[in-house]
C-alpha cells in the first residue's frame, strides 16, 4: 500500500515535471499507451504520415487510388486539403476500414477565416484589439469545425521587420510583445474552451522559428542571426503559443544560422519540447524533410528522414520521406523506437483529446455545417473586426468623416470594384461574389440625393493614357473622390516577395491626374504589406490603410469614410520611406553616435540622401477625436525586484466624436550589459471613451517588464534607470517619467 502510494507520488511529481508549460490528462495517456502496444511500427510511422487528399475528393484517378489504399492500410495519419463535412466524412470512412481503425486528422489553412473571411492577419494586427482577434479566430474555427477540420495551420507568429517578404501579411507585424499578445489571442480562439468542442480546432503556431527574417526578404531564404536576437525578438511569440496550449507547432522552411530549422534539434527538441515543456506535435512544413537534401544538409532522403526525426519533427507534410525511409533505419539501428513511439504518442494524444476515437464523424455534421455556415453573426463581425484594422494615416483638415452635404462622390481606382482582391492570399471557402467591394459599400452607405460615380482607371500594373482621361472627367464631376489603390491579392502572401514595394504600375500617375483636378482625394490603400507611396502621403487630403480587410471589407471601410465607425487602427509594423531603410522597426538601440537632428550629418548615424525615420511609424494612427494624456504619475521613485510600481494618468476625449486610443507604454533600460532598445513596448491598452470622457490609465511594471536576455541568453534584471514613455505612437510620446530599479 505504503509503495503504491509512493510509486502514485512519483507518477504525479514525473507529470507535473516534465511539463512545463502544457498538462496532460493521465487517462488519456494510457489510452494512448494501450494502443501504442498493439501498433506495429509500419502502423505507428503512418501516423507521422501527412497526405494532401485534393485527389479523394475529385473524380476516381490512379492517386486517389492509391491514397485509398495506404489509408485502408493505416499508413496515412492526417490529410490536408479535405475540406467539408460530407467530404471528410467519406475519407474518415476509408480509416475505419483499417486493422486498428485509428481516426485521421484532416488540417487546412484557415488563416483569416473559412466561409466568411476576416481582415488578413497583419491588418487585425492593426486593431490591437486583442478580443476582436480572438473572436475572428473563433468563428474561423467555428466554420472550420463544422465542415470537418480538426486542425489550421495558424496562426503564423513570426516576426516581420522586412515588408518586401509577401508573408508579412499573415503574421502580427514587427513587435515581439504585440506579437506575443496576438499569438495567445488567436491560439486561444481557435482551440476554444477546450479542444474537442466542435466550435474548435487545434492551432498551429508556425514557422518556427525565424522564418520572418530571410535574408534580403526572399521567402524561403536562409536566416543568420545571433541567439541573442532569436531569443529576444523572434521567439517570444512561440513562447506565448506553447504556453497558451497551442497544440501543434510547424517547421519553418529556412535554415537558421545553417541549420534547416525541420533538422534542428536546438530549436525542436532543446527549446521546444525540453526548456518549454511543448506537449504537441511538430509538423514539417509542406516537403521541408525532402528540402533539406536541396539545401545540402542531407545526403539524401533516408538521411533527411534521420536528421528530422532524431532533431524533433514529428509528421511529415507530403514528404512520403517517413513513410519511406523510418522502418529502415529502425531496422538498421539507426533511429530507436522509442523516438518514433514520442512521435506517434503526441498524434494519439491530440486525437483522444479531440474525442475521434468515441465518435470519428464527430465534425462532420452537414446540418451542423449548413447552420453554421450561414450564421449572419459571422458577417457582422466580420465587419466589426474590419472597422477596428483600419489605420487613418492621414486627415487634413479634417476632411473625414464625409456628411450628406457632399453630394457626389466619386471611386476611382483599380480596387474600387474589387471583391477577389478583398480576401488577400489566403481564399479557403469564400464565395468572392459574396464580398462587398468598396464601391458596393459606398453605394450603400450614401445618404439619400448622394450620387456615387465609378471609374476603374486602369489595372493595379497598367492605365491606359484612355483610361486616366475617364477617371479624371469622373473625378471633375465629384465633390470627392475616393481612391482604391494597392496590390492585388496575388501580390503579397506566400513566395510573393517583392524587391519594389513602391506602390505598383501606373497608380501613383492616375492618382496625380485626378489629383490635378484640385477635387479633394481620399485614399483607400488596400495591400498586404506597408507599401511606399511618398507623392501620395504628400498630396492626399486623407489617407486610409486599409489593406485587405475579407468579406465585409467595402462596408467596413465606408463606415469609416461616413463616421459610422471612428477610425482607432495603428500601424504594427513600421512604413518605410525608402526601400533603402529596410529592416527598419521602432526598436532600434541608439549607437554610439546617433542622429537627432543636428545640423550637419557628418559622422553621425544617418543616411546623406533620407531621412532616418519611418513614413509612418510603429503604433501611429488618428482619429476624428483628440485625446489628451494628462500628468504621469508613478508610486514609487525606485523599486526593488520583488516590487511592482504603478504608473497612472488620466485619458480624456477632448475632441467631438466618441473613440478609441491606443495607449502604448514603452520603456528603456539606460545602461545595461547588453544594449537596449530606446524604446520597448511593454504593455498597451485599449480604452472607448465618449466624447468629453475621461478615466483614469493604470499600468503595473514588475520583474518581468524589467527583465531581458543577457549575454548569456539568461532572464535577468540589472539594477539602473528605466525611463518609462507612454504615448499614442512610437514616435508620439507624450509622458515621461524615469525610476530606479535597486538591487
Ligand atoms: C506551405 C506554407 O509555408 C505553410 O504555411 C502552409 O501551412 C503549408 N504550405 C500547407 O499549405
Amino acid at each position: 500500500m505504503i509503495l503504491q502510494r509512493f510509486l502514485l507520488f512519483l507518477f504525479c511529481v514525473s507529470i507535473v515535471c516534465s511539463v512545463k508549460a502544457q498538462k496532460q490528462d493521465p487517462v488519456i495517456l494510457h489510452k494512448v499507451d494501450r494502443l501504442l502496444s498493439r501498433m506495429t511500427l509500419e502502423e505507428k510511422i503512418g501516423q507521422l504520415n501527412q497526405y494532401t487528399g485534393k485527389a479523394l475528393t475529385g473524380p476516381p484517378s490512379a492517386k486517389s487510388n492509391d491514397l485509398q489504399t495506404e489509408i485502408k492500410n493505416g499508413w496515412v495519419g492526417s490529410m490536408l486539403n479535405v475540406k467539408g463535412a460530407k467530404n471528410t466524412r467519406e475519407v474518415q470512412s476509408i480509416a475505419m476500414q483499417s486493422r486498428l481503425k485509428i481516426p485521421l486528422l484532416f488540417s487546412l489553412d484557415v488563416i483569416h477565416g473559412y466561409k466568411t473571411t476576416f481582415p488578413i492577419p497583419l491588418a487585425e494586427a492593426a486593431s490591437w484589439d486583442m478580443d476582436a482577434i480572438k473572436l475572428s479566430a473563433h468563428i474561423a474555427a467555428k466554420e472550420a469545425a463544422a465542415s470537418g477540420i480538426h486542425w489550421t495551420f495558424a496562426p503564423m507568429v513570426d516576426i516581420a521587420r522586412d515588408p518586401r517578404w509577401g508573408r508579412i501579411m499573415e503574421g502580427g507585424g514587427e513587435d515581439p510583445y504585440l506579437g506575443s499578445r496576438i499569438a495567445i489571442a488567436r491560439v486561444k480562439g481557435f482551440q476554444g474552451e477546450h479542444l474537442g468542442d466542435t466550435d474548435a480546432v487545434m492551432a498551429t503556431a508556425k514557422h518556427f522559428a525565424a522564418y520572418g527574417a530571410a535574408t534580403a526578404g526572399r521567402d524561403y531564404n536562409a536566416v543568420e542571426m545571433s541567439d541573442h536576437e532569436l531569443w529576444q525578438t523572434y521567439l517570444p511569440p512561440f513562447n506565448a503559443a506553447a504556453k497558451a496550449n497551442a497544440a501543434t507547432f510547424m517547421n519553418s522552411f529556412n535554415t537558421l544560422n545553417g541549420i534547416p530549422a525541420t533538422g534542428n534539434t536546438y530549436l525542436l527538441r532543446d527549446i521546444l519540447k525540453d526548456k518549454w515543456g511543448f506537449n504537441g506535435f511538430v509538423v514539417s512544413d509542406w516537403n521541408s524533410i525532402g528540402e533539406m537534401v536541396i539545401w545540402g544538409y542531407a545526403n539524401n532522403a533516408k538521411d533527411a528522414a534521420l536528421k528530422a526525426i532524431t532533431a524533433g519533427c514529428d509528421v511529415d507534410m507530403e514528404g512520403s520521406i517517413y513513410r519511406k525511409n523510418l522502418a529502415t533505419l529502425v531496422n538498421a539501428g539507426k533511429v530507436p523506437v522509442s523516438l518514433i513511439d514520442d512521435a506517434v504518442k503526441r498524434i494519439l494524444y491530440k486525437k483522444y483529446e479531440l474525442g475521434l476515437f468515441d465518435n470519428p464523424y464527430k465534425f462532420c455534421d452537414e446540418n451542423r455545417e449548413r447552420a453554421v455556415l450561414n450564421d449572419v453573426q459571422s458577417r457582422r463581425a466580420a465587419r466589426s473586426v474590419a472597422e477596428k484594422s483600419i489605420v487613418l494615416l492621414k486627415n487634413d483638415a479634417n476632411i473625414l468623416p464625409l456628411n450628406d452635404r457632399t453630394k457626389t462622390i466619386a471611386v476611382i481606382g483599380p480596387l474600387g470594384k474589387a471583391k477577389r482582391d478583398m480576401i488577400g492570399a489566403w481564399n479557403v471557402n469564400q464565395d468572392t461574389s459574396d464580398v462587398v467591394s468598396l464601391y458596393d459599400g459606398i453605394s450603400l452607405a450614401a445618404a439619400k440625393g448622394q450620387t456615387v460615380l465609378y471609374a476603374k482607371g486602369g489595372t493595379v500594373q497598367h492605365s491606359s493614357d484612355k483610361e486616366i482621361a475617364e477617371a479624371v472627367s469622373i473625378a471633375a464631376k465629384a465633390d470627392v473622390v475616393i481612391m482604391a489603390l494597392g496590390e492585388s491579392f496575388d501580390m503579397s502572401g506566400e513566395s510573393k516577395s517583392r524587391a519594389n514595394i513602391e506602390l505598383p504600375g501606373d497608380q501613383e500617375k492616375l492618382f496625380n491626374a485626378v489629383a490635378m483636378t484640385g477635387k479633394p482625394v481620399i485614399v483607400a490603400m488596400m495591400g498586404g504589406r506597408p507599401l511606399i507611396f511618398s507623392e501620395i502621403a504628400e498630396k492626399a487630403q486623407a489617407i486610409l490603410y486599409t489593406w485587405w480587410l475579407g468579406s465585409e471589407a467595402g462596408n467596413a471601410i465606408a463606415d469609416v469614410v461616413f463616421g459610422k465607425y471612428n477610425p482607432s487602427g495603428k500601424l504594427p509594423v513600421s512604413f518605410p520611406r525608402s526601400m533603402g531603410q529596410i529592416p527598419i522597426f521602432y526598436s532600434q538601440t541608439n549607437t554610439g553616435r546617433p542622429y537627432n537632428n543636428e545640423a550637419s550629418k557628418l559622422y553621425l548615424s544617418s543616411y546623406i540622401d533620407e531621412q532616418n525615420s519611418p513614413r509612418y511609424a510603429f503604433g501611429y494612427g488618428l482619429s476624428y477625436t483628440r485625446f489628451d494624456y494628462g500628468e504621469l504619475v508613478l508610486d514609487k521613485n525606485a523599486i526593488s525586484t520583488k516590487d511592482s510600481l504603478t504608473v497612472t494618468f488620466k485619458l480624456s476625449n477632448i475632441g467631438k466624436y466618441a473613440g478609441e486610443e491606443v495607449v502604448q507604454l514603452y520603456l528603456w533600460d539606460q545602461v545595461a550589459s547588453v544594449v537596449r532598445p530606446l524604446k520597448e513596448l511593454k504593455d498597451f491598452r485599449k480604452v472607448k471613451l465618449e466624447a468629453g470622457e475621461s478615466r483614469l490609465i493604470r499600468f503595473t511594471l514588475g520583474k518581468d517588464e524589467l527583465s531581458f536576455y543577457d549575454a548569456s541568453l539568461n532572464w535577468i534584471t540589472e539594477p539602473g534607470t528605466f525611463q518609462v514613455m507612454i504615448g499614442s505612437a512610437s514616435d508620439d510620446i507624450r509622458l515621461k517619467s524615469s525610476f530606479v530599479l535597486e538591487n
